[in-house]
């Protein structure tokens, strides 16, 4: 396989060959493991949505001797996922975003004083001060803790970040392990983060709950209250080391993610100054009478329409798996999926399909205008997943993005700088979707 090989990203080998075939679905091989790749849009909406019953779990496997890491909700499966899932939503609701909100927009604030003391550097890395901005939000709202990533360049947060995602072969390893080969994971007791980091990432989130409790004065406003009320609730059915482990997972799935989406999108603006600058009028009328706010950011529909064209063309995850619980027949179809047998779904794939979205290496935000002509008849544009287990992050991720996004566009004017890749190229080693030279840009000041 091409990307064992390093020759190619294994988002990029996987949507070779979903290019390779018109067929709604078709057989591969995943090293030994025979896999079927699922192209149709309706088939890809059965799967997820319709027919979940049948496919509620993923294949990534994380071994069992390790908790801080099994327990994480992206890996659990069956009820235990369930119970687990049930109780993180509300984690989520509107009103704890609008809440998490004023903290988010506390640290854009600080991205651009940031951004404002370097801005004379001619190549700026946009991905490494996107990263210092979700570790931020991520450590004070889901840990309750300041990173201080802005002020030093050695703040533990960000080194615990860099290590998890830095590219090297031992994370390849952990990473593409976890999804393609979990007999070498188990036998090996290999987990997606290094046992150092888990450890110390669950020691700082047991001294802030205890702290939390000793003043027995809940802040209201984040997720380490909101954990610490799910704990207290007797019929929770969930123990400590279990919540634990969500808020790692919280900082693991939330910080480069949101990283990677901010930075490709502030490097499409760089690329295409009309639309930029459309974008930037857009935000100026709006905050001028408003302010940066939940609802204020809500009312930015062209900055939803960026958003939503940056994550087509750089979904995080290039890639969605399920695994079949029981035999189940593809819908119009003669072929019959066995219990156990794993099916892929190019998120790339689907994607960079022309004949869902034209011109697909163009970055064409008016595609979203009418955001309900989007997966009409099935899944194509899916770069949160979807169905009962689609990413419980996705509206607090979009929140920081926006927030960070448009307090850029505010002060600072994005240009090429003599580094700035076009086009971009994807890391080879990389699970996810990261660029392989970072994204160095010019930050001009209005
Ligand atoms: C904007 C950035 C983000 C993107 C593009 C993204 C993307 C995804 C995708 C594609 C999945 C898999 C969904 C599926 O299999 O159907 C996922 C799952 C997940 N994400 Fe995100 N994510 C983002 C931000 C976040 C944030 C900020 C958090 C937490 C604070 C988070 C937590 C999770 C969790 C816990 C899961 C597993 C859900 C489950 O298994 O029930 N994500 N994400």
């Amino acid at each position: 396989m091409k990307s064992m090989t390093l020759q190619k990203s294994i988002g990029d080998v996987i949507k070779e060959l979903y290019n390779s075939t018109d067929e709604d679905y078709m057989g591969i091989f995943i090293i030994d493991k025979p896999v079927l790749l699922i192209r149709s849009p309706k088939l890809v909406k059965d799967i997820l949505l319709k027919d979940f019953a049948t496919f509620p779990d993923r294949c990534v496997v994380s071994p069992e001797s390790k908790p801080l890491a099994s327990n994480m909700m992206f890996f659990k499966k069956g009820p235990m996922w369930k119970a687990i899932r049930s109780k993180m939503t509300p984690v989520f609701t509107s009103g704890k975003l609008k809440a998490m909100s004023t903290l988010i927009a506390k640290e854009a604030e600080q991205l651009n004083e940031y951004i404002g003391k370097h801005c004379n550097k001619p190549n700026l890395e946009a991905k490494e001060i996107c990263a210092k901005y979700s570790t931020n939000v991520i450590a004070i709202c889901a840990f309750g803790v300041s990173a201080k990533c802005f002020e030093s360049e050695d703040a533990e947060f960000r080194n615990f970040g860099r290590r998890i995602f830095e590219f090297s072969v031992a994370n390849m390893i952990r990473h593409i392990g976890c999804f393609f080969t979990p007999n070498i994971i188990k036998l090996f007791q290999i987990s997606f983060v290094k046992d150092e980091i888990l450890n110390r990432l669950g020691d700082i989130f047991t001294e802030v709950l205890h702290f939390r409790k000793q003043q027995n004065q809940l802040k209201g406003n984040d997720l380490v209250d909101i954990l610490l009320d799910v704990m207290r609730r007797e019929d929770s059915g969930l123990n400590n080391d279990i919540i634990i482990s969500q808020a790692i997972q919280f900082f693991v799935a939330g910080f480069e993610t949101v990283s990677g989406v901010l930075s490709f999108a502030l490097y499409e603006l760089c690329i295409n100054p009309d639309i930029q600058e459309k974008l930037r009028q857009e935000i100026q009328e709006i905050t001028e009478k408003q302010g940066l706010t939940y609802d204020s950011i809500q009312e930015m529909k062209y900055l939803d329409m960026c958003v939503s064209e940056t994550l087509r063309k750089y979904p995080v995850l290039p890639f969605l798996d399920r695994v079949c619980n029981s035999n189940y027949k593809l819908e119009g179809t003669d072929h019959v999926i066995e219990k156990g047998q794993s099916v892929y779904i190019s998120m790339f794939g689907l994607h960079y399909d022309p004949k869902y979205f034209p011109e697909p290496h163009k970055f064409l935000p008016d595609r979203f205008r009418d955001k309900n002509s989007i997966n009409q008849d099935g899944f194509y544009y899916i770069p949160f997943g979807e169905g009962p287990r689609i990413c419980i992050g996705n509206r607090f991720g979009l929140m920081t993005v926006k927030i960070g996004l448009a307090s850029i566009l505010t002060k600072y004017r994005l240009c090429r700088s003599s580094k700035t890749p076009v086009p971009i190229r994807f890391q080879v080693k990389s699970l996810i979707v990261q660029s392989d030279v970072g994204i160095p840009l010019k930050f001009e000041p209005l």
